[in-house]
């Protein structure tokens, strides 16, 4: 490699260093192949949010699907759809109440390349600031204008919507459900509201509200009884499904036009048939899974009760996924590390992935735990912070 590029990245690498921002891959406590204390840890660091990551009905039916191959080895469009994959997506449509539904190798790939075909340069899409990467790069890729409104604002989001309608045919609203950051929730019937007063097209990212909310594990619009008026939703395999790989559902028009223009289902190898079959053994374990998602329900309750009642600022969430604020990126890393050595594993989010000077904790709660190995962990939390957030060895 040439030395200037060399120099270039080792004092990029530098520089996030002196800022602790610096990233570096290690096996992560869920995936070490011994595990010595297994039954004491307790791992709040995936999205593993019912626990299916190691459900054994489901790896069964992942074995016997090889029998229909391995990769498919071609895009959708060219010798890549099986009859598995047709039937996963009409069970999808059916489960969300919708006529149609399209499968991504990723949740990453859908939103780029399903906002990129639906918008371009002469629309606008108006977006919340704190969507996730995917949507902001959708947005880049559109071309489209990009109006950011101050999260969870509806003043705001009328406002943008108001100057992004006088200025452009096509409007497109998008927002997650539960926010992936924070664990609060988007106001559903105030943007339903704005979104039909001002004609524009609703896009949601039910990226960590599929399996966990609705009475089936449909999500949050299905929770709130608003599905219907949601234009397209998007949820992923790879959080409560604990498969990979995502989904978008709508009407057939829409989701005809986007396979003959999204260009990452386009151009892009299909998902391979055992991961199909892994998606539908646990969408059928997902809608049965009531009891899961009430017990996840209950624990993230007490865990957020537990921690406001102590001090802690965690930011609204009204979910599973519980923030605690830390400010600090050094003092985020050392209390990650200090959990993590007494078995309790979360995330140490820093910026860019959330806004500076917001450096936190990221708790994402599973039904695999109950109120007392939330106990436990508040003991440790209790160890080593004191509210609002003040790292005690710091
Ligand atoms: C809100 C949201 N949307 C989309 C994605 C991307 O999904 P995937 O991991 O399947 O690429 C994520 C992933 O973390 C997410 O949090």
């Amino acid at each position: 490699m040439n030395q200037n590029w060399l120099s270039w990245f080792e004092r990029q690498l530098e520089i996030a260093r002196e800022k602790d921002l610096n990233r570096s891959i290690e096996i992560s406590p869920a995936h070490r192949l011994s595990r010595l204390n297994k039954e004491r840890e307790i791992d709040l660091s995936t999205n593993d949010y019912l626990g299916l990551s190691s459900n054994s009905a489901i790896s069964s039916l992942i074995a016997a699907s090889v029998t229909h191959g391995n990769g498919t080895t071609a895009a959708r469009l060219a010798g890549g759809t099986s009859k598995l994959h047709m039937d996963l997506e009409a069970e999808l449509a059916k489960f969300h109440g919708k006529q149609a539904c399209l499968t991504f190798s990723s949740g990453y790939l859908a939103n780029l390349g399903v906002i990129s075909a639906l918008i371009g340069k002469d629309d606008a899409i108006v977006s919340d600031k704190l969507n996730h990467a995917s949507i902001i790069d959708a947005a880049l890729l559109s071309r489209a204008k990009h109006y950011r409104y101050r999260h969870l604002d509806m003043e705001d989001l009328e406002s943008k919507l108001d100057a992004a309608t006088r200025r452009h045919k096509k409007v497109l609203l998008v927002s997650e459900a539960i926010f992936s950051m924070n664990g609060d929730l988007a106001p559903l019937r105030e943007m339903i509201n704005l979104k039909n007063k001002y004609g524009a097209l609703f896009y949601l990212d039910e990226a960590h509200s599929v399996g966990v909310r609705g009475l089936h594990g449909e999500g949050l619009a299905a929770e709130m009884g608003v599905a219907k008026d949601i234009d397209i939703i998007l949820a992923t395999f790879g959080k409560a499904y604990a498969i990979a790989g995502s989904y978008i559902v709508s009407d057939e028009i829409t989701v005809s036009h986007l396979v003959n223009t999204c260009r990452t289902f386009i151009f892009s190898t299909s998902m391979p048939i055992y991961n199909i079959a892994g998606c539908m053994a646990s969408l059928e374990i997902i809608k049965e899974s009531s009891q899961l998602r009430a017990n996840l329900n209950e624990t993230s309750k007490y865990m957020r009760q537990n921690l406001i009642s102590r001090g802690f600022d965690i930011m609204n969430s009204d979910s599973h996924i519980i923030p605690i604020l830390i400010g600090d990126n050094s003092q985020s890393l050392a209390v990650k590390k200090s959990l993590g050595e007494n078995g309790v594993f979360v995330n140490a989010i820093r910026p860019p992935t959330v806004p500076t000077g917001s450096a936190r904790l990221r708790l994402s709660l599973s039904a695999q735990y109950d109120n007392d190995d939330m106990e436990t962990v508040l003991q440790h939390i209790d160890n080593l912070l004191k509210p609002p957030t003040t790292f005690r060895n710091a």
